[in-house]
C-alpha cells in the first residue's frame, strides 16, 4: 500500500480562477493563460499558495468548459500547451502551485472517445459510456433527470440507444466500470503530473459509481442515485493508489451529497482516497429542502444553521482528515449578496465573512473577485449565460410551470452560478480592464466603484484584510492546530468560536447582522487575563466585551 508523502495543502491558502472571467491579453472577449501570468504578481502579493483553474482544455464551452474533447490539450480560445507550460513554470517561480480542474464524471460529446463509442456496440470505446436500450414501449431506461432540467437520457440514432448524462446532452457521462476508461483517465493525470500540475479539484467525483441496476428515483430529479454509488470508494481508492498517492498530488473532490458524519469515508488519511471534500451542506441554508422547486426555492439563510454545520464539520474531521473552506466559487452567488450586505457593510461584511472561514481548521478558497467584495449583478434574464439556468428556466418556469418568471427571476438574482461569473473587475476603465474587446459576459456596472485598483488605494481594503489573514495562517500555528469550540450556538446574529492551542486561546467573532449587539450579557469568558486584538475590521475595537457593531469582526487573543 502507497503511503502519502507532502502535506502542503495543510498550510495553504488557495485561490480559484475561472479563466474565461479572469483577465484577457488577446482582445478576444475571453480571458486567457497569459492573463493569469500578467496576474501572477498580484497572486503573489495577496499571499496564496496554490491557484485552481476551472478547465481550461479543449472544449465546445456548452458548460464552460466542464465539457471536455481532449483532457491533454488547451483550449486555444485560452492559449496553447506551452502557454499552459509557462504559467506553471513561473507559478512554481514564485512558490505557488497549480491545481487543475479534472472532470471525472462525463466529457463533451465532442470527445473522440464518445465520437467512436456512438459508432457501434463492438469497438473498443463501445462501453466508455453508458449506454442502454429503451424499455419495452421505447420510453427512457428509468427517470433520472439531469441537473440542468430535462430527463438525463438521450437518444442517439447511430447507435440506436440512450446514453446517460447527469448534465447536458453534450456531457455524457463516462462508465468508470469499464478499466480501460481508468486508464486513459490515470494516463492523463500522469500526462499533467509530468508537466508539473501539483494537485486536482475534482469536479462531481462523487457520481463516477452508478447503481447498474439502474433503478427508478422515488422523483424524477437528481437525488440519492445519482451520488455516492456502490462503487464510489473503491474507484476514489483505486485513483488514489494509482496516481494521487505515488504521484504525491493533491486532492479535493466535489461531493454534494456528503455529510459532515460520513465525511470522513472519503478523507480520512487511513482510507487514502481524498485530501479534502467540497461539502454543499453548509450553503443550503438558504434552500427550502425537498420543494418541489429545488435549488430556487429559497428561505432566508439560517444563521444557526449554518453554525452547527460548519461546527460538526470542524468536530467530525478533526482527528480524521481536513476540511475545504469555501462560501464562493464559480456554482455559487457572491456571499455578501446572498446573506449579506453588499451596499452600505460591503466592506464590513466581506470582511466578516472571511474572518469566520479564514478562522477555522483547514484549507481556505478564495474565489476571484471575493478578495475585493466583489457583488452580484442584478442583471435582466436574457443577459445571462448558464445552461444550468436556461435549462431551469425551461423546467420550473415554462414546463412545469411551479415557478413564475418573476419568482425565478429573483431566485437567480440570489443563488444563479452566473453571479460569480461576470468578468473580474480590475479597474474602472472600459470594461473594468478585463478585456479591450467585447466582453464574453456582461460586467457588472458596478466596476466603477469595485475594481482592484480601488480596493488597494482604499482605506478599508478588503484585498489588505485578505492579506493578513493569510499572512496569519503562515504565522501561527494556531489556526492549523488549534483545537474548536463553538461559542452561543443558538445565537441568530453572532458567529463566533474558540480555537485553543495549549494554553493560548484565541476568540474568533462575526456578527453577521446589521444590528448592535451588547457581548456583555451573552458571552461568559472564564480567566481573560490578557486582550491581544489579532485582526479586526473596526480600527478601534481593543477588547472583546463590548457593544458589537454591524458586520463587526475579529480574532483576539485571550
Ligand atoms: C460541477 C461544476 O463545478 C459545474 O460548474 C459543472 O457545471 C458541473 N459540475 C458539471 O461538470
Amino acid at each position: 500500500m502507497h503511503t502519502k508523502r507532502s502535506e502542503w495543502w495543510k498550510d495553504a491558502v488557495i485561490y480559484q480562477i475561472y479563466p474565461k472571467s479572469y483577465n484577457d491579453t488577446t482582445g478576444s472577449g475571453v480571458g486567457d493563460i497569459n492573463g493569469i501570468i500578467e496576474k501572477l504578481s498580484y497572486l503573489e502579493a495577496l499571499g496564496v499558495d496554490a491557484l485552481w483553474l476551472s478547465p481550461v482544455y479543449l472544449s465546445p464551452q456548452i458548460d464552460n468548459g466542464y465539457d471536455i474533447t481532449d483532457y491533454r490539450q488547451i483550449d486555444p480560445m485560452f492559449g496553447t500547451n506551452e502557454d499552459m507550460y509557462r504559467l506553471i513554470e513561473q507559478a512554481h517561480q514564485r512558490g505557488i502551485k497549480i491545481i487543475m480542474d479534472f472532470v471525472a464524471n462525463h466529457t463533451s460529446d465532442q470527445c473522440s472517445w464518445f465520437q467512436e463509442s456512438r459508432k457501434s456496440k463492438d469497438n473498443f470505446f463501445s462501453d466508455f459510456y453508458i449506454w442502454k436500450d429503451g424499455k419495452a414501449d421505447g420510453s427512457k431506461p428509468n427517470n433520472w433527470g439531469s441537473s440542468f432540467g430535462g430527463s438525463a437520457w438521450t437518444w442517439d440514432e447511430s447507435r440506436k440507444q440512450y446514453y446517460l448524462h447527469y448534465y447536458a446532452a453534450e456531457q455524457p457521462d463516462l462508465n468508470w466500470e469499464n478499466p480501460n476508461v481508468r486508464q486513459y483517465i490515470y494516463d492523463m493525470m500522469r500526462f499533467w503530473k509530468q508537466k508539473g500540475v501539483d494537485g486536482w479539484r475534482m469536479d462531481v467525483v462523487t457520481s463516477i459509481s452508478k447503481d447498474q441496476d439502474f433503478p427508478d428515483n422515488e422523483r424524477d430529479l437528481t437525488t440519492a442515485n445519482q451520488q455516492n454509488g456502490p462503487r464510489m470508494h473503491e474507484f476514489i481508492h483505486e485513483m488514489n493508489q494509482e496516481i494521487l498517492t505515488p504521484l504525491d498530488m493533491m486532492s479535493v473532490g466535489e461531493s454534494p451529497a456528503a455529510k459532515s458524519w460520513n465525511a470522513w469515508e472519503l478523507v480520512s488519511p487511513k482510507r487514502q482516497e481524498l485530501d479534502m471534500i467540497f461539502t454543499f451542506e453548509h450553503m443550503h441554508i438558504d434552500r427550502k429542502a425537498g420543494d418541489i422547486n429545488g435549488r430556487w426555492a429559497l428561505q432566508k439563510p439560517d444563521l444557526v444553521a449554518l453554525k452547527q454545520i460548519m461546527s460538526n464539520w470542524q468536530n467530525e474531521l478533526r482527528d480524521n482528515g481536513w476540511n475545504a473552506l469555501y462560501f464562493e466559487n464559480h456554482d455559487r452567488a457572491r456571499v455578501i449578496s446572498r446573506w449579506g450586505n453588499d451596499s452600505n457593510y460591503r466592506y464590513e461584511c466581506a470582511t466578516a465573512f472571511a474572518t469566520i472561514l479564514h478562522g477555522l481548521q483547514g484549507t481556505p478558497y478564495i474565489y476571484q473577485g471575493e478578495e475585493i467584495g466583489m457583488t452580484n449583478p442584478k442583471f435582466e434574464l436574457d443577459e445571462y449565460e448558464d445552461i444550468e439556468l436556461r435549462g431551469n428556466y425551461q423546467h420550473f418556469v415554462e414546463q412545469q410551470k411551479t415557478l413564475t418568471e418573476t419568482e425565478f427571476l429573483d431566485a437567480v438574482h440570489k443563488i444563479s452560478r452566473d453571479n460569480a461569473r461576470t468578468p473580474m473587475q480590475w479597474n474602472s476603465g472600459e470594461n473594468a480592464g478585463f478585456t479591450t474587446g467585447k466582453s464574453w459576459f456582461k460586467v457588472n456596472p458596478n466596476y466603477t466603484d469595485i475594481n482592484v485598483e480601488q480596493d488597494l488605494k482604499s482605506e478599508q481594503s478588503i484585498f489588505a484584510y485578505y492579506q493578513q489573514l493569510i499572512q496569519l495562517r503562515k504565522q501561527d500555528t494556531m489556526l492549523r492546530v488549534g483545537s474548536y469550540q463553538l461559542l452561543l450556538p443558538e445565537d441568530q446574529r453572532l458567529f463566533t468560536y474558540l480555537r485553543q492551542e495549549n494554553d493560548r486561546r484565541w476568540i474568533v467573532l462575526a456578527n453577521l447582522s446589521e444590528e448592535m449587539i451588547e457581548l456583555n450579557e451573552l458571552l461568559e469568558l472564564s480567566n481573560i487575563t490578557q486582550e491581544k486584538v489579532i485582526i479586526s475590521n473596526y480600527s478601534d475595537r481593543y477588547r472583546v466585551m463590548d457593544l458589537i457593531r454591524p458586520y463587526e469582526a475579529f480574532i483576539i487573543e485571550i
